[in-house]
């Protein structure tokens, strides 16, 4: 087998593996979502941040808000919390207010 045809060869291989990989879970991708874009504002736990006066995610004020509620404030923004309208589609907000769901406080 010549080298440039062996290459080939592991190049589609390296391509099908990508292909076959497992799609990582919607949790996983919220909460990928969640630390690459909110956590500098809401903590990696989404626990808040007292410089920027965000509430704790897990807290009864925010839990008790419904999912519409919640969306909202992140489609269009509050005050200091940016609009995410035109940077995430419908369905990564849907996947954040789930995972802000998660966070909540069992007691
Ligand atoms: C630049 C900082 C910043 C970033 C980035 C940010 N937020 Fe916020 N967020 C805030 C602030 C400040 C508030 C409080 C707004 C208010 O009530 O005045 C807030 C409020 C919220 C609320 C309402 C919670 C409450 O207190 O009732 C939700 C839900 C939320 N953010 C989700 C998100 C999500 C999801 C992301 C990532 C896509 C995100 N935020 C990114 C600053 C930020």
């Amino acid at each position: 087998m010549n080298s440039t045809l062996s290459r080939g060869l592991v190049i589609a291989a390296a391509g099908m593996a990508l292909l076959v990989w497992p799609a990582s879970s919607r949790a996983d991708e919220a909460a990928d979502l969640f630390k690459a874009k909110c956590a500098m504002c809401h903590g990696a736990d989404g626990a808040g941040k007292p410089a920027m006066k965000t509430r704790d995610f897990g807290s009864a004020d925010v839990q008790k808000q419904t999912d519409a509620e919640l969306t909202a404030i992140v489609t269009k923004g509050k005050n200091k919390m940016p609009a995410y309208e035109t940077k995430l589609s419908k369905e990564q907000i849907a996947g954040l207010v789930a995972h802000i769901r998660t966070l909540a406080k069992k007691n």
